[in-house]
């Protein structure tokens, strides 16, 4: 895989800025696409235009302006039919996280007399840090738990609802373990109680055929980089009907429903982003599905001391998270870095923190076997020969990082998973 191509020309000015000059393209083997995934060329062509000789604000009464509305709606009919929505039913925001709090918020505000929200102890930080805002200003937040898989029981769910549960807000798939939760179940339990439901479907799109008349949810959250679009675009789909509060004040855009100047550029790139997403079929899933395993089995039968985290189906296609016994991920990250190569210890945006993953500690993983934890997530754009390289490189590194552990690290890790006796370093 290779990116960064452009910068290939030399531009001193800035270049001379920069303590790495991107001098040259960037060849890398990347197994990090539940962080982002690179913009698709098409992408990138379709949202120049607007960054260019279209600049205009589509709230101008003249042409330059006016003619900007067309492109806008062009981009909401794609993003609502990648999830089989109306485009009356799409609100563009400038994330999947703003996405995720005015959703979580509208169903607060737009039901006052209700002060229970209920979620899970997986979610992205999106949810679990709004969450625990809203615990700051009083209200209440039940936070399911779930089993060593990652799977959640729909008992667990029906005990949580409550007459004043304002709304249930559960993830689609896990961004760490690519576990699925069934949301249409819970749709259906939360229907039959007139509760509404928001999902966060951010790691979804391209990766499973998304139908929010199939899944039953009232909200649904989406974000343009995880599916080849740029950063800093999201959308809320909010079914008709459902009571909506925006969390961006503002203007008269998007309907009054999220004040502020469109951004046309990244809401144009967001529409041929989610075309692109849509034309990927059933085959190309299940190939994107063979080639994870093939890694993951892989990994499993040829370094000792490793297991995967959460159930093996019903899973995203493209995602493994492995622990390897008595490694800290941080140190095979930077190795596996110094090679080119992109995975990841977990959530993006928990890295840097070193704290364990919350998602592995409620799975019952212990903070050591947490720290312990690679996630590879895989795109179709990911080659044989990535995966090849890889494997070339990581039996050896995974052992020379035990070999250099301090005894005591080792015992403890060993405590915790008996097959590493029988590793030799
Ligand atoms: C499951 C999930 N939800 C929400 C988000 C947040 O999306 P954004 O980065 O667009 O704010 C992410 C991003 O990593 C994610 O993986």
């Amino acid at each position: 895989m290779t990116f960064g191509g452009n910068f290939g020309q030399k531009t001193p000015s800035v270049a001379s800025r920069t303590k790495e000059p991107f001098t040259e393209p960037l060849k890398i083997h990347y197994f990090d696409s539940n962080a982002t995934t690179s913009v698709a060329p098409e992408v990138l062509k379709a949202m120049l235009p607007y960054l260019t000789e279209e600049w205009g604000n589509p709230s101008s009464p003249y042409r330059l302006g006016k003619r900007l509305v067309e492109p806008i709606e062009a981009a909401r009919e794609a993003v609502a039919s990648l999830v089989g929505a109306d485009s009356s039913e799409i609100v563009f925001t400038s994330c999947g996280t703003e996405s995720i709090n005015t959703a979580i918020t509208s169903c607060l505000y737009s039901q006052p007399a209700k002060k229970h929200v209920v979620t899970t102890a997986i979610e992205h930080s999106a949810t679990m840090n709004s969450c625990a805002a809203l615990e700051k200003r009083g209200y209440e937040v039940t936070y399911l738990p779930v089993n060593r898989d990652g799977s959640l029981d729909l008992g667990t769910v029906a005990k949580a609802l409550r007459p004043d549960t304002a709304v249930v807000s559960i993830m689609w798939a896990n961004n760490e373990t690519g576990v699925l939760f069934p949301i249409a179940k819970i749709a259906a339990l939360c229907r039959e109680r007139a509760i509404l439901i928001h999902t966060d479907a951010v790691q979804t799109p391209g990766k499973l055929a998304i139908d929010v008349g199939e899944l039953g949810v009232d909200l649904l959250s989406l974000s343009a980089h995880k599916l080849h679009g740029p950063k800093g675009i999201g959308s809320l789909y909010v079914r008709k009907g459902t009571p909506f509060w925006p969390l961006i004040i503002g203007g008269h855009q998007e309907e009054g429903n999220r004040g502020g100047t469109e951004n046309v550029p990244y809401i144009a790139a967001f529409g041929r982003a989610a075309e692109l997403a849509r034309a990927i079929g059933p085959h190309d899933r299940r190939a994107l599905a063979a080639l994870r395993d093939s890694l993951e089995d892989e990994i499993l039968a040829r370094i000792p001391g490793t297991s995967r985290n959460g159930a093996k189906e019903p899973r995203l296609p493209n995602t493994s998270s492995i622990s390897f016994a008595g490694i800290d991920a941080e140190a095979l990250l930077l190795l596996l870095d110094q090679l080119k190569i992109c995975a990841s210890s977990g959530s993006a945006c928990t890295t840097g923190s070193m704290a364990p993953s919350h998602v592995l500690t409620a799975m019952g993983l212990d903070p050591t076997e947490a720290r312990g934890t690679l996630r590879f997530s895989l795109d179709y754009e990911t080659t044989r020969e990535d995966i090849a390289y890889l494997m070339n490189h990581l039996p050896r590194l995974v052992s020379e990082l035990r070999a250099a552990a301090s005894p005591r690290t080792l015992a403890r890790s060993a405590g915790t998973r008996s097959e590493l006796a029988a590793q030799p370093a």
